[in-house]
């Protein structure tokens, strides 16, 4: 990488497509989360249906993060034209040198021009490191909450 002031030099912002599924995967492997290879396939077939608002960053031809987002909206109050981010990864060793910002910044430009008016993200609460992500880019606590409640195991109430 580039010494120079701008640590994202050289990072090249583009479209993902469905080839870039073992990167993806290998980034998911050193962030420790979902892994998968089928589960990373279905996801890349369905979002890369909306090839707009799905990106990747790479540095020297290197997947070193990517993005997710979808639009959709028009129930629990959401607003029709509502863009969501879905999934950001960034490769541990490219961190903290703005690469998640530059991805979710360039989804934002998307969902400018698509009309959107907000953008949603779901995460807990408690994960201090992508709430700092996230207030760093704008992002306030929103109105919705969401509620669960645990279904007893199958067998345990005779269903
Ligand atoms: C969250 C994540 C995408 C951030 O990517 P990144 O490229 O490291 O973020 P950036 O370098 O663009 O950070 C921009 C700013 O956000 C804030 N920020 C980023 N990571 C942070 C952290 N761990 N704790 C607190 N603030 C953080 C900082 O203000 C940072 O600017 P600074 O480094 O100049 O202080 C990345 O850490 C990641 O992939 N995490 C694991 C996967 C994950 O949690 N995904 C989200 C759920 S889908």
């Amino acid at each position: 990488m580039s010494k120079g002031s701008d640590p994202t030099e050289g990072v090249l912002l583009r479209q993902l497509i469905v080839g870039d599924l073992i990167d993806i995967v290998g980034i998911q492997e050193s962030l420790g989360g979902e892994s998968e290879v089928e589960y990373w396939r279905k996801k890349l077939d369905v979002y890369t249906a909306d090839p707009e608002l799905c990106l990747g960053a790479e540095y020297a031809g290197k997947l070193i993060g990517y993005i997710l987002g979808h639009i959709k909206g028009g129930e629990f109050g959401v607003a029709d034209e509502t863009g969501w981010i879905e999934l950001i990864g960034v490769d541990p060793e490219w961190q903290r040198r703005g690469v998640g910002k530059i991805l979710v910044e360039a989804l934002f430009k998307v969902f400018l021009n698509r009309s959107c008016k907000k953008v949603y993200i779901l995460c807990s609460w408690k994960d201090n490191e992508i709430l700092g992500f996230l207030r760093e880019l704008g992002f306030v606590r929103g109105d919705l909450i969401h509620l669960e409640k645990s279904l007893p195991r199958v067998g345990a109430s005779g269903l």
